[in-house]
């Protein structure tokens, strides 16, 4: 059987806060299949964002997409309850950021979460090898975390060669995800390098007219239609 490809999973770190249950509804009714739910402590990466009262708050609102928490905090062990109980569906962690790599893995699943590792654009896929067995998720970064906007690196395309690679071989049944500077002039050749799970910010939430309507369908349906052209 052919793998699920072609999850499009807006990051809210671009949305417009004061609105953020308005956003998220709009992004999923335009056709996005996750919401992206990015963390930052002002201390493993140099930003500060959102916590799991906002996933919560998501999830009261009525969301009941997956939502993705993609954690940039250290440590990371004493937040992963907290997310779990806020409805997070994946908890991902950068392994810098955990003294227990194999620890932290196995606490996510066991609160009865997806458990995935992130790896930084230095970060080599090594530190996988002995722990493919324990991810549900792997995703790559495309740019140094911390801010939206930034532009993609081009080696990620090598990267999730790699990766991909290692998915198969495997044999789990793991996603693998990239994030930063996906743009719908690149995810086709993103896709075709082996992602199935699409990260976008500031192309996504920036979709809009002068007068701040969205046009979030449109954007999605751009990244739908180079998807679909993508040879894999
Ligand atoms: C960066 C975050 C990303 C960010 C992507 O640290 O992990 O999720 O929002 O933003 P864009 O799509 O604008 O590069
Ligand atoms: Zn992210």
């Amino acid at each position: 059987m052919a793998r699920q490809t072609d999850f499009i999973a807006p990051s809210i770190l671009s949305a417009d806060f004061a609105r953020l249950g308005e956003e998220v509804d709009n992004v999923l009714t335009s056709g996005a299949d996750i919401v992206h739910f990015d963390v930052m402590d002002n201390h493993y990466v140099p930003n500060l964002t959102i916590g799991p009262l906002v996933c919560d708050a998501l999830r009261s609102h009525g969301v009941t997409a997956e939502i993705d928490v993609h954690l940039m905090v250290e440590p990371v062990d004493r937040i992963i309850p907290d997310f779990a109980k806020a409805g997070a569906t994946y908890i991902t962690f950068h392994p810098e950021a955990s003294k227990h790599v194999d620890r932290t893995l196995g606490m996510i699943r066991e609160l009865g979460c997806k458990s995935g590792l992130v790896f930084n654009p230095a970060t080599p896929l090594s530190q996988l090898e002995y722990v493919m067995d324990k991810v549900d998720m792997i995703l790559l970064m495309s740019v140094n975390p911390g801010f939206g906007g930034q532009g993609f690196i081009p080696s990620s395309l090598t990267k999730l060669a790699q990766a991909r690679k290692m998915i198969d071989e495997s044999g789990f049944d793991i996603r693998l995800e990239i994030d930063g500077g996906v743009k719908a002039n690149n995810i086709k050749e993103i896709k075709e390098a082996g992602a199935d799970t699409f990260v976008a910010g500031s192309a996504i939430f920036g979709a809009k007219n002068a007068d701040d309507t969205n046009i979030y369908d449109t954007i999605l349906g751009e990244f739908r239609s180079e998807l679909a052209a993508a040879k894999v």
